[in-house]
This record gives structure tokens, sequence and C-alpha cells, in this order.
């Protein structure tokens, strides 16, 4: 299992514990986290699991490949560190992952 913090735009913290071979978004959904919508199941054609990646995770990362890059234009309030979750991995190499929700999803 993967540890991942998830959040909540109003600073509720949701520290959860991910399987690996999900996503970043499905686990999400697993225990429920407000704010991440992941209303197309997680092929980038909805931006409703639009976080912000924490810290120095942004660099840590693979970066977003260029479908991800486009479907962000359609999400809220966009950031330098803003990632599509359906679209981050989970693996060991994340581990300590730590993404916010944004004000909302739409
Ligand atoms: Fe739709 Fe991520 S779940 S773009």
């Amino acid at each position: 299992m993967v540890s991942i913090v998830y959040i909540e735009n109003d600073g509720t913290e949701h520290h959860v514990d991910v399987p690996a071979g999900v996503s970043v978004m499905d686990g999400a959904k697993r225990y429920t986290i407000p704010g991440i919508e992941g209303d197309c199941g997680g092929a980038c054609a909805c931006a409703t699991c639009h976080v912000y990646v924490e810290g120095d995770w942004p660099q840590r990362l693979p970066p977003p490949e260029e479908i991800e890059q486009a479907m962000l234009d359609f999400a809220f309030d966009v950031q330098p560190n803003s990632r599509l979750s359906c679209q981050i991995q989970v693996n060991d190499s994340i581990d300590g992952l730590v993404v916010r929700t944004p004000p909302r999803q739409y």
C-alpha cells in the first residue's frame, strides 16, 4: 500500500493507504474524498479530478502527458502545480504524496 494525503480545500486532511496499480483519483474515490469527482472514470476527458500537488512533489512526479496538459485547460483555477489525479499512477515512488483539492471542480 502507498500512503497518500488528500487535503480538502477547507484544510481537512485524509491520510489513507492506496494500493499500487490504481490512480490517485481512484484512491480518492475509494475513500470518498470530497472534492475529487472523476466524472469520466479516468479517461482524461473531464478534468473533474483536478488537484494541486503539494511540496516538492510536482518535480518528483513524472511530467504530464500532452493529453493531460490539454485537458487541464478545462479545469477550474489552474495553478503551476495542477495535475489531473487520474493520470498519476500509484506506486511506491509516490509514497507520501500530498495533494489538495481546488475550491471547486466546475
Ligand atoms: Fe476525468 Fe481525470 S477523471 S480527467
